[in-house]
């Protein structure tokens, strides 16, 4: 990919949606929601939600599942995993890792557009956790900064990052650049289904790295509503 299209990060608003799309979540109010997923964060977490910025600024469904499976499934193995978010919007999975274990050895960065920056900060203010959690723009498709070069992410996150077409070749990317950087890394990747185009994302994706999808007591639920999770790794 040249350096022109990698850093043409596509026009984005949370209005450029086809009529072909499900709807996005119903819009709500700038406001402060709180989450302990059924109890299992002993204290919940603070959300403020602001549309202001973008549709990152709400929580989106396979943010809520992919944060509620690394709390069930990962909480107690993460101590020493070098913890990167993709498109983290508000932020709900990163900052639900970051609530959910004892203790990180390294900082948990949670990135996005720089619209999205002040929100992610926000939140991580609000939860109290500046000195475990960073806020940084990383715009797809464009060279990883020095400073994720440098953290070396082996845990990747990234919920509801499938649902702009023009977007896929650029998330594609930095996917494959962070695999490329640390080829033992593991991608948790949770989408939600919501027109057929989504699924040429899964497809590309099946031919870059090896796909899997993963167990979740709470599978049969979410597939209902057409979410899928899996991990990608290197091939
Ligand atoms: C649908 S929201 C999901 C937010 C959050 N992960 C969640 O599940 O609630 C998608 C996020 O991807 C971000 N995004 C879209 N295009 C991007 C790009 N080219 N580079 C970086 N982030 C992007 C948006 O700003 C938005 O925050």
């Amino acid at each position: 990919m040249s350096d022109k299209e990698r850093s043409s990060s596509p026009e984005f608003s949370p209005f450029a949606f086809g009529e072909d799309l499900a709807p996005l979540p119903e819009y709500k109010a700038a406001g402060t929601t709180e989450v302990d997923f059924s109890g299992l964060l002993g204290e919940p977490l603070k959300l403020h939600e602001d549309l202001k910025s973008g549709c990152g600024g709400q929580l989106w469904p396979a943010g809520m599942v992919l944060a509620k499976h690394m709390l069930r499934y990962h909480q107690g193995r993460l101590q020493h995993a070098r913890i990167l978010e993709l498109g983290a919007g508000g932020g709900v999975v990163g900052l639900t890792v970051a609530r959910g274990c004892a203790s990180l050895d390294h900082p948990l960065y949670l990135t996005d557009m720089v619209e999205m920056e002040s929100l992610m900060q926000r939140n991580i203010s609000l939860n109290g956790l500046d000195d475990r959690v960073r806020a940084r723009v990383l715009n797809w498709g464009e060279p990883l900064s020095q400073e994720v070069l440098d953290l070396k992410p082996d845990t990747i996150l990234a919920a509801d990052c499938v649902y702009f077409e023009p977007a896929f070749p650029l998330l594609m990317q930095t996917l494959q650049d962070l695999l490329a950087l640390v080829p033992s890394a593991t991608v948790f990747f949770c989408f939600k289904k919501r027109r057929r185009a989504d699924m040429q994302f899964l497809k590309a994706a099946r031919k870059a790295f090896t796909v899997a999808e993963i167990e979740d007591g709470d599978r049969s639920v979410f597939r209902k509503d057409g979410l899928f999770l899996y991990t990608f790794t290197h091939k």
